[in-house]
């Protein structure tokens, strides 16, 4: 007994992450992970230890190492494998919160010519290194958010007694749609990989109440856009004796419960993101509900929202644009104008220089934006009555609001087969779309399920669906048949929009769409 505390009193070494360093201050432990970060004077190396928690600033002291493990220190190239030991202080000031000044280094492999570094890369470049690339700190952030959102989401069904159950990926119907289905060959037979769980979420619920399924889609989107990917994940519920309007209240309460437990469990992923999240508080809101007709009105412009009009609101855009490029011409200018002139120190060339790049990335996207503005004015201003939403129409309507609306009742022509017709007006289909905020547009899309296997049959055959592989769908008619609805949550979608990126493809760890299948 003696014997082990004193072992364990002097020679214990804790092995443990970066996260746990709080509860070890003054201790002696171990570190593993990768060399994010290499700066180096005469007698100390400071290396940014990234671990997969966390990251730790790691201070390798020539007196505390000896001279043979200071020299391999030098060498290490970044993203180099390595395990520190050493003491835990406490220092404010940097990542984390933690410093290691650390008596031991063991190598697992020294790396050398790290594909990425500090400096620009392309985004063709990055996503051809997605491999390596998401170990950076941005995609380390938005991967830990998505992960915490899937969470919120399991969370948020089970406190509220759904069944988590899994829909087929081979299927042998189309639900959304016959354009953008990915064929397969299935014992000699051709099966889609599945667009949507909902139809079999149909078929579940009946049997449980309330179920939710959470699984791959796949859609043969033949096209480049900020939003859609051939690969991606859907949540669906699917709820019993549910109408339209109860299906509106779930989403609600859902999308404002997941938000609001990223907000809560993600603040320093959000931060490394530069998310203004006062832009995610307002879910407490109560979400707006526009039929589609209203939504319409909105988007031509011959209604306003608080004192706020789409087409005027695009036209100022455009003009207080063309403001500050003129502003920020005249800064650049002046700026490499007074390093020109010479004579600056080098710190303050430096900074100009800085400032410059900065005022440089905020051209370009103004650039980009004054070409889209334009356009979007027109489709806007163009918009025919009938038509779905553009991804153009919905940034326009949703640029009004600063929290999620819902858009229900739609022309019954260009929603899917299955959507029940409104019985009081059977020009519009139960459907509801969620569009987000600033610009992003559909989250959600979902709605009340026609429950008439007679009005089904009709519209079967409207689409030009083959009847016999829907005949045990037409059953769930036909033996105890009740009002019903669900939705779909595009978790990339949601990503994107909490994480506020350009594109969806860094929401994924694999993305694939048109065009990109590695790696
Ligand atoms: O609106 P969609 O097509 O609806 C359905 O599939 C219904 N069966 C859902 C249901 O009621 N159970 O797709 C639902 C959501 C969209 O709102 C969007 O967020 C996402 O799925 N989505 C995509 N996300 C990324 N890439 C694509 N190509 C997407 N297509 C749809
Ligand atoms: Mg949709």
């Amino acid at each position: 007994l003696f014997l082990y505390s004193k072992i364990s009193t002097f020679s214990r070494i804790i092995k443990m992450d970066t996260k746990q360093l709080k509860d070890h201050v003054g201790q002696i432990v171990t570190l593993k992970g990768w060399v994010a970060n290499r700066r180096e004077s005469k007698t100390v190396v400071f290396i940014n230890l990234r671990d997969g928690q966390g990251m730790c600033q790691c201070i390798l002291g020539l007196e505390d190492l000896g001279e043979d493990l200071f020299q391999t220190a030098k060498t290490l190239g970044q993203e180099s494998s390595i395990a520190l030991t050493g003491k835990v202080v406490e220092d404010t000031r940097q990542i984390g919160g933690f410093e290691l000044h650390a008596t031991d280094l063991k190598v697992y492999q020294n790396a050398k010519d790290y594909p990425i570094s500090n400096k620009e890369h392309g985004i063709e470049f990055l996503i051809d290194h997605r491999h390596l690339w998401l170990r950076s700190r941005r995609q380390w952030a938005i991967m830990r958010v998505r992960n915490c959102i899937t969470y919120a989401i399991h969370n948020f069904f089970q406190g509220q007694g759904f069944v988590q159950m899994d829909a087929p990926i081979f299927t042998g119907n189309a639900a959304e749609g016959t354009t953008d289905l990915f064929e397969t060959d299935y014992y000699g037979k051709p099966a889609y990989l599945t667009q949507s769980g909902q139809l079999y979420g149909e078929a579940m619920a009946l049997a449980m109440g309330k179920i939710y399924t959470f699984g791959p889609t796949f859609r043969a989107e033949r096209s480049k856009t900020r939003r859609h990917l051939s690969e991606f994940w859907m949540i669906e519920p699917e709820m019993a004796f549910c109408d339209i309007f109860e299906n509106m209240d779930t989403i609600e309460s859902f999308l404002r419960s997941v938000v609001q437990e990223v907000l809560e469990k993600c603040p320093d992923e959000l931060k490394i993101l530069n998310r203004d999240t006062s832009n995610l508080e307002t879910v407490a809101k109560k979400f707006p509900r526009l039929s589609y007709d209203e939504a319409v009105e909105i988007l031509k412009g011959n209604q306003d929202v608080d004192g706020k009009n789409t087409l005027i609101t695009i036209e100022e855009d455009i003009k207080e644009n063309a403001a500050r490029i003129v502003k920020i011409d005249e800064d650049i200018a002046q700026r490499e104008a007074a390093i020109a002139a010479g004579g600056m120190k080098k710190g303050v060339i430096n900074f100009n220089q800085n400032k410059i790049d900065t005022l440089k990335q905020e051209l370009k996207q103004i650039e980009e934006d004054q070409r889209n503005l334009p356009q979007w004015l027109e489709s806007a201003r163009n918009f025919e009555y009938g038509n779905d939403f553009g991804g153009s129409d919905e940034t326009v309507l949703t640029r009004l609001f600063d929290c999620p609306i819902m858009v229900y009742d739609w022309p019954h022509e260009i929603k899917a087969f299955y959507m029940k017709r409104n019985p009081d007006d059977p020009r519009f289909a139960r459907g509801v779309d969620v569009l987000a905020p600033e610009g992003y547009g559909e989250i959600v899309g979902g709605g009340e399920r026609e429950t008439s296997e007679e009005w089904l049959v009709e519209k079967i055959n409207d689409h030009k669906l083959p009847m016999d592989v829907f005949q045990w769908y037409l059953d769930l008619r036909r033996y105890g048949s009740v009002p019903h609805s669900g939705f779909g949550l595009g978790l990339e979608r949601l990503v994107a929009w909490i994480c506020k990126l350009d594109h969806v493809r860094e929401t994924i760890p694999f993305p694939r769409y048109y065009g990109r299948l590695e790696p």
